[in-house]
């Protein structure tokens, strides 16, 4: 941790300056600083620094007696208020301890001192996540909209902020379809406004199409924390109640939800689970349901609401058409291709000791495999090794890896392996099931 006196002293003056600069908006604050302040989804001038505010901000647990040595400091013990007598002292003092990074990483401090350090308000704001990403203001947020009554909503969702979201999308190996549509959202979002005005709002709702595996849920995560939005996940059968008649209920709940925590990215997790039911299922609370979440898929919207709807799904046989219809863009989430599956060797691997690893040819072994199989492969590598107490790996116990997990991935896909039926026999089987050719 920092010094508790220097941690104190950079609070009270962020506050200070805050205060007196009306251009700045709480974007501006960092993040930790930001959490003493939050009242119903927002952040109001004047910031008192408290010392129950500077303890939070700062994690620092005596904040007064941290900084009461100094002669610029005061303490009003009867509000709890600490402040600066003279800050241009607290100011030099403060720029004598600081280093340039440490004033960037704060754009109140780099907007004020831009003219005496190497420092720009432009950069800070960039090194700094928005409001909106703060697990407080989301807090804030459900405290103000949802009452007690309503509590229960909540239970219905996750809901993450991106500074709890660990995988970015740099983590992610993906083709160039989903990155030309990932970026086509990006500027869809950034350009909101100027799509509104030209009536185009059929835009905004994807439905990531591909077998287990294959990223769509780490990409639809790692997608909010890029935009900078919370996410707010739903598991259908989550929400399929054990009173059917609720499930309907439950459906809307969670849209409305999701307006409210706008702007977010509303991920419906097991989307098919309800979709395919449709079909099949002749209950007629089932079929209320489903309808009832395709008009929520038809009301909600990106343009006028700032929900982006993601939907996944495995391979199309299984959502009826109608759910289909609803999503403007399709994104395909294949299983990784020989280059692809290297590369994501390459990440799962960084933090690892590999001695002679070669990507290419564990790639070139794993056709079929996801990005999750790959993991597996890793894991059961460096528990394999652990048991003869290496933690340093060698490229052999990957390809022994690859063809313990090879044998579980066949027996779990046998009625899975695409049109070739033969491979369901015996004779497919019997010499290790994935030697398909190409
Ligand atoms: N293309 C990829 N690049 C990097 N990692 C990947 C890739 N595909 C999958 N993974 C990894 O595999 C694991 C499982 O991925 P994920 O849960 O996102 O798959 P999914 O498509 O949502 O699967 P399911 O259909 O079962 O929900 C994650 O740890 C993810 O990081
Ligand atoms: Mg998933």
């Amino acid at each position: 941790m920092t010094d508790p006196e220097f941690a104190v002293v950079e609070f009270v003056l962020t506050t200070s300056f805050y205060n007196d600069a009306d251009e700045l908006d709480a974007d501006d604050l960092p993040s930790a600083h930001r959490r003493p302040f939050w009242a119903d989804g927002e952040i109001e001038r004047p910031l008192t620094p408290t010392v129950d505010a500077a303890r939070e901000a700062t994690g620092v647990e005596r904040p007064w007696d941290a900084i009461s040595g100094l002669m610029f400091t005061d303490h009003d013990s009867f509000s709890g208020t600490l402040s600066l007598t003279d800050r241009g002292m607290a100011e030099q003092w403060y720029l004598d301890r600081a280093d340039d990074d440490r004033i960037e990483a704060n754009p109140t401090l780099a907007a004020e001192f831009a003219d005496q350090r190497d420092v720009s308000l432009e950069r800070a704001r960039e090194l700094t996540r928005p409001a909106r990403a703060d697990r407080a203001y989301i807090d804030s947020l459900l405290e103000q909209y949802f009452d007690e009554e309503e509590d229960e909503m909540l239970d219905l969702v996750d809901v993450r902020v991106p500074a709890e979201i660990e995988l970015t999308l740099e983590d992610i190996v993906l083709t160039d379809e989903q990155e030309s549509e990932i970026h086509k959202i990006v500027k869809a979002i950034e350009h909101r406004e100027y799509l509104a005005t030209i009536g185009l709002r059929e835009i905004g709702k994807l439905l990531f199409v591909g077998p287990p595996g294959t990223g769509k849920t780490s990409v639809a995560r790692a997608l909010a924390r890029e935009l900078d939005l919370p996410s707010v996940e739903v598991k259908l059968s989550m929400i399929t109640s054990q009173y059917l008649g609720e499930t309907a209920k439950n459906v809307e709940k969670t849209f409305e939800v999701a307006k409210r925590l706008a702007p977010c990215v509303l991920f419906m997790d097991e989307f098919d689970f309800v979709a395919k039911t449709r079909a099949s299922d002749e209950h007629a609370a089932i079929k209320r349901a489903v309808n009832t979440l395709l008009k929520s898929i038809d009301e909600v919207s990106l343009i006028d609401d700032e929900v982006l709807l993601i939907g996944p799904t495995n391979p199309p046989d299984q959502l009826d058409s109608a759910a289909w219809r609803r999503f403007d863009e399709i994104v395909n989430f294949p299983k990784p291709d020989v280059t692809m599956r290297a590369d994501i060797l390459q990440i799962v691997t960084r933090e690892m000791d590999i001695a002679d690893f070669d990507p290419a040819e564990v790639a070139d072994r794993t056709d079929g495999l996801t990005g999750s199989d790959l993991r597996l492969v890793l894991r059961e590598a460096v528990l394999g090794a652990l048991t003869e107490d290496r933690t340093t790996l060698t490229q052999q116990d990957l390809l022994d890896a690859v063809a313990e997990v090879e044998e579980r991935d066949t027996l779990k896909n046998m009625d899975m392996i695409e049109g070739d039926h033969d491979a369901l026999v015996a004779g497919g089987l019997a010499d290790g099931g994935h030697e398909h050719d190409h």
